[in-house]
């Protein structure tokens, strides 16, 4: 949700933290642009710096004055949740006089307790946010204490709900200090200077050292330490990790928008994923399954959580692996799953989808199926996330750092990590259909390629795209695997261009849907191959035409060499031919190169949705 980062650099004040932190809020606002703020400590106290509105808003009140040299700072970029997004609940937020200074992501639930107990004793708010009660606890402990890790560790102790809360005191300029609990914090080890983020891109164009900072952990950075306890004070080891990536992955690449990159990088997010694991012999080789295969083989359901996007990934697995498995698979979203009362037990296995591995609906619904005795599979981009943390084993989609708040190559990576779970399980069980199983994974092998040449085609799709600027409402159809092509083609749209879309299942059109067609209702219909199975493709044409004869404008997904579609479509979007379970992975393009061109059509931010946030960590 918000993006946090925190530095400690040389002891001689220097306008670096500064620069560090303006660096790390620029790669940390897809998390949150409803406000921006920094704080630096110098030995003389403290200077900050906030303003409501895109981090943009911030730079030119920075331009304005002039900061003092410092040698820690912090910086924070807001998703907002208690009170408005203004100058005056933006973070940080200063208490002890002035002298200290916090910021927070997450949610403290008993806020309005702590707030009328400090109340009492005459603290004074200027802000509507939970965060400011936190500033004036620490402030509070740490005139008791005059340490801020033991300030911050009796803080933590009264606080319920999520939070990374990170904060620094003019009374220790060389020091920063940080806390999380269900809420993400990693730290980033420099040389004479040290790190702390939401996520390693906070840091990432300085140092690719990273450590991981476990649940209710407190952490004390310094030029040359890092120091991390528990909430009883013992010390902690934290595990250590080089990223992957660098600061190049993060940066738009020439492209006009992060979107536009990411969706120019999905041939490759598709092949890295499968590097390693599909093997050319026919088999597949997935290293790090750390469940036992015993346990695998006796799985008798599958129950994929997740959330949005990540959702219809899931939708996409169900067909794949009951298909390839035999095995029944539900798919649920994560705060629907958590909320009832499912029935799981320790022969399911429960698949946890996610692009950040911090979507606190997935985290809830992860931790809710292990104590039912369900093992956990996380399939996660980013490394170190709590999902992956939490889970019995990961399987990790390579798709890069995924910056556009639309999530677009982390959707084809989790759909290939899925494809690669069945196919796994077929495996590993023995099916019957080893052949096809073969078959299906060459194909799979093959699907960057395709995916390249479907984006190779995209100034097609724009040029209608842009022809549509002033539509009030597109429809999506598809049946099978084009169903949730249709509804993840309907989201894109919504949220990037803000116009009312809608995905349906093909055949449910007749059973009410159809009522919305009128004259020149624009309709995309996800065509699956005519040469799959079961007459899938016969009865989407007769939909097209159904349709068509009541006035819809026809804009067909179809693949190469399909004429059937060509009487009934006002558009044909191609795509290579590819076996039908595996189409998702080319149909859905189309869709993202149209949601985003249409919304840079009408002059809106396409890496920055309004109201949205990249990784949504509260419930
Ligand atoms: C839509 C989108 C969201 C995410 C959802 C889950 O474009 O990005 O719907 O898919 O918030 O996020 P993760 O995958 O991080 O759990």
């Amino acid at each position: 949700m918000c993006g946090i980062v925190g530095y400690v650099g040389p002891a001689a004040p220097s306008q670096r933290p500064l620069e560090v932190i303006v660096e790390g809020l620029r790669r940390l606002e897809y998390r949150g642009y409803d406000s921006a703020g920094v704080a630096v400590t110098t030995p003389e106290g403290m200077a900050s710096a906030k303003k409501a509105g895109k981090l943009a808003n911030l730079l030119a009140e920075l331009e304005r004055r002039d900061l003092p040299a410092g040698t820690a700072a912090i910086g924070h970029t807001r998703w907002a949740t208690h009170g408005g997004p203004t100058d005056v609940n933006a973070h940080p937020h200063l208490a002890g006089g002035g002298r200290l200074a916090l910021i927070h992501n997450g949610i403290i639930e008993n806020f309005a307790q702590l707030k009328a107990e400090l109340g009492e004793t005459g603290v004074e708010f200027l802000s509507e946010t939970d965060t400011e009660v936190v500033a004036h606890l620490l402030a509070r402990y740490h005139d008791e204490t005059q340490n801020l890790t033991e300030a911050m560790r009796l803080t933590v102790g009264r606080l319920e709900g999520a939070f990374t809360l990170l904060a620094t005191h003019a009374d220790e300029p060389d020091t920063v200090v940080g806390a999380r609990r269900n809420s993400p914090l990693v730290i980033g080890l420099g040389d004479g200077e040290n790190f702390l983020g939401s996520d390693v891109s906070a840091f990432i164009s300085s140092t690719r050292e990273a450590m991981e900072m476990g649940q209710d952990q407190i952490v004390t950075i310094t030029a040359d330490q890092v120091r991390v306890i528990d909430t009883d004070g013992n010390p902690v080891e934290a595990r250590r990790y080089t990223v992957d990536w660098d600061a190049e992955a993060a940066v738009k690449g020439g492209f006009a928008t992060f979107m536009d990159k990411e969706i120019h990088d999905q041939p490759q997010a598709v092949a890295d994923t499968l590097l390693g694991r599909a093997g050319t012999d026919g088999r597949l080789q997935l290293d790090e399954m750390r469940i036992r295969e015993s346990v695998l083989r006796t799985v008798d359901k599958i129950v994929v959580i997740a959330c949005g996007t990540a959702a219809y990934a899931g939708h996409v697995a169900k067909y794949a692996i009951e298909h390839w498995c035999r095995i029944p698979v539900e798919v649920e979203l994560a705060h629907e799953f958590r909320y009832r009362d499912p029935v799981v037990s320790e022969k399911t296995l429960v698949v946890a989808v996610s692009q950040s591995g911090e979507t606190m609906d997935t985290i809830m619904a992860v931790r809710h199926a292990r104590e039912q005795g369900a093992k956990v599979l996380a399939i996660v981009n980013t490394h170190g996330s709590t999902i992956a943390r939490e889970s019995d084993a990961v399987l990790y989609t390579h798709a890069g750092p995924e910056v556009a708040v639309a999530s677009t190559k982390a959707f084809l990576a989790q759909i290939t990590a899925c494809y690669l779970l069945g196919l796994y399980l077929a495996q590993l069980r023995g099916n019957k259909f080893a052949d096809e199983i073969a078959e299906d994974l060459a194909q799979l092998r093959a699907m960057p390629e395709k995916i390249q040449r479907v984006v190779d085609n995209e100034e097609q799709v724009r040029a209608v795209a842009r022809s549509m600027k002033d539509e009030p409402t597109v429809l999506f159809l598809g049946r099978h695997v084009g169903f949730p092509v249709a509804l993840e083609g309907a989201l894109k749209l919504k949220e990037l261009a803000y116009i009312h879309a809608e995905g349906f299942a093909a055949g449910e059109l007749k059973h009410g849907p159809i009522a919305l067609i009128e004259e020149g209702q624009p309709v995309f219909v996800i065509v699956p191959s005519p040469r799959g199975r079961d007459a899938l493709h016969s009865k989407v044409i007769s939909n097209i035409q159904e349709i068509r004869a009541r006035g819809a404008h026809t804009m067909v997904i179809a693949e190469d060499g399909d004429e059937a579609v060509v009487p009934y479509a006002d558009e044909i979007f191609r795509i290579p031919q590819t076996p039908t379970l595996l189409a998702p992975l080319v149909s859905v393009v189309p869709l993202q190169i149209f949601a985003a061109a249409l919304a840079t059509a009408k002059g809106l931010d396409v890496d920055q949705p309004r109201n949205l946030a990249k990784s949504v960590t509260v419930e």
